[in-house]
């Protein structure tokens, strides 16, 4: 009897056109275990951790390694890669001068994390000198030290080192495991659920109304949602993961349809770039098998350094080559005369009926101790902020 094979749902293309993997197991890792001892080494910080492990599971597809001078130059100026493809965040490995001396072009270097574990090797190709102030620049657009990217920039080694990498061991993320896909399983994952259409929601808040509101406004159009907070390094008055992972498990479980979302882990470090982490967040959920991707209003923005559709604005111009489709949100607030979320689109009242939210505004209520009202959080969400406060 012949079997009709069963028609898999159609999957989007990852950047560049291939998934990246570059992970060693079996024999060719137990290689480069072997040699461990005699390798030069090098303490990757939790930043560069995470930007090792996201090259290694194709989160940063088509990277392959961290990046030469002629990718570095054209993302920080053209936003592409050398060869034409888009970037917008350089991928970097910094070093001071005195570790740059102590390595030779065409080596191999261990890649150590700051509890010792070997997580993987660099092939050294290349190492050079940049300026600080002109990356500051072009990629956050100030050079102000109090930007918390420029100034994680200004704080890190004066040398990159180039070159393809491998992952040996996987970084553990502890609590969330369970939370953790690589751009590979996800697509295994929306391809089990039947989803062919997939929105990507990218957070280091909690989800607060104006987040739900725009992200069930994506999900009338699309099959599921993929609910992708940042869980890596983010600057130290944002709410930790772990206080935002039980939080998102909660609105999930009260409020959302089980069927259509899904909660899993972006372990990237946040670089609070605005318009060029825009790019750099739709890069990655494309690669993780994202048909859609969410921009509101100030996207990864921090203080006032960006306007607030400045994100929209930049990667307008990429997204026809960018190859996922962008839902733009406008401000969303909740309007008390209409009883609802809304935003200029399709609210007609005055700004005396409007309840602005943000994530900053929740953290400040939250660190002043006061309530937050249902226009702002859900009452699950806002139990497990005030738990996980004290
Ligand atoms: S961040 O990672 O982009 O810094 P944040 O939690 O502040 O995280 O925002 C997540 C997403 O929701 C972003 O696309 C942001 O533009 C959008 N967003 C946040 N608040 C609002 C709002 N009130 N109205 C519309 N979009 C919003």
């Amino acid at each position: 009897m012949a079997v009709t094979k069963q028609k898999q749902p159609e999957t989007i293309l990852p950047h560049g056109g291939k998934l990246v993997n570059r992970e060693l197991i079996g024999a060719q890792k137990q290689s480069y275990l072997n040699k461990l001892n005699s390798l030069q080494s090098l303490q990757l910080d939790a930043w560069s951790l995470s930007d090792l492990e996201l090259i290694a599971i194709g989160g940063f597809s088509p990277l392959t390694g961290f990046m030469g001078q002629a990718d570095y130059t054209r993302v920080i100026e053209e936003t592409r890669l050398e060869d034409g493809t888009i970037w917008s965040i350089p991928i970097t490995l910094p070093v001071t001068e005195e570790q740059a001396e102590s390595f030779e072009i065409g080596s191999t270097i261990a890649l150590i994390g700051e509890d010792n574990v070997f997580y993987g090797v660099l092939e050294l190709e290349e190492k050079y000198t940049y300026d600080k102030e002109k990356e500051a620049s072009l990629v956050y657009g100030t050079t102000d030290p109090a930007h918390p990217g420029v100034k994680k920039l200004y704080e890190r080694g004066e040398v990159y080192l180039a070159g393809p990498i491998y992952l040996l061991n996987r970084p553990s993320h502890g609590n969330f495991e369970d939370f953790y896909f690589d751009p590979s399983e996800t697509r295994k994952l929306f391809a089990d659920l039947g989803w062919k259409t997939v929105v990507g929601f990218q957070t280091r808040n909690p989800v607060h109304r104006a987040h739900e509101y725009i992200q069930k406004c994506a999900l009338e159009s699309v099959d599921g949602l993929l609910l992708n907070p940042l869980v890596g390094e983010t600057k130290s008055d944002d709410i930790s993961a772990e206080i935002r992972m039980e939080s998102y498990q909660v609105i999930l479980k009260n409020y959302y349809p089980v069927n259509r979302t899904r909660l899993v882990v972006y372990p990237a470090a946040m670089r609070y770039a605005g318009p060029k982490e825009a790019i750099l967040h739709a890069i990655v959920r494309k690669n993780y098998g994202c048909t859609h991707f969410i921009v509101g209003r100030d996207h990864a923005g921090v203080g006032d350094y960006y306007g607030t559709y400045e994100a929209q604005e930049l990667i307008s111009e990429f997204e026809e080559e960018l190859g996922i489709q962008i839902f733009k949100f406008e401000h969303a607030f909740y309007c008390t005369t209409c009883e609802n979320m809304g935003t200029e689109k399709t609210c007609p009242h005055g700004k005396e009926s409007h309840v602005h939210l943000s994530g900053t505004k929740v953290r400040e209520k939250l660190r002043n101790g006061e309530e937050l009202p249902k226009e702002f959080s859900r009452p699950e969400v806002a139990a497990v902020l005030i738990k996980g406060m004290k």
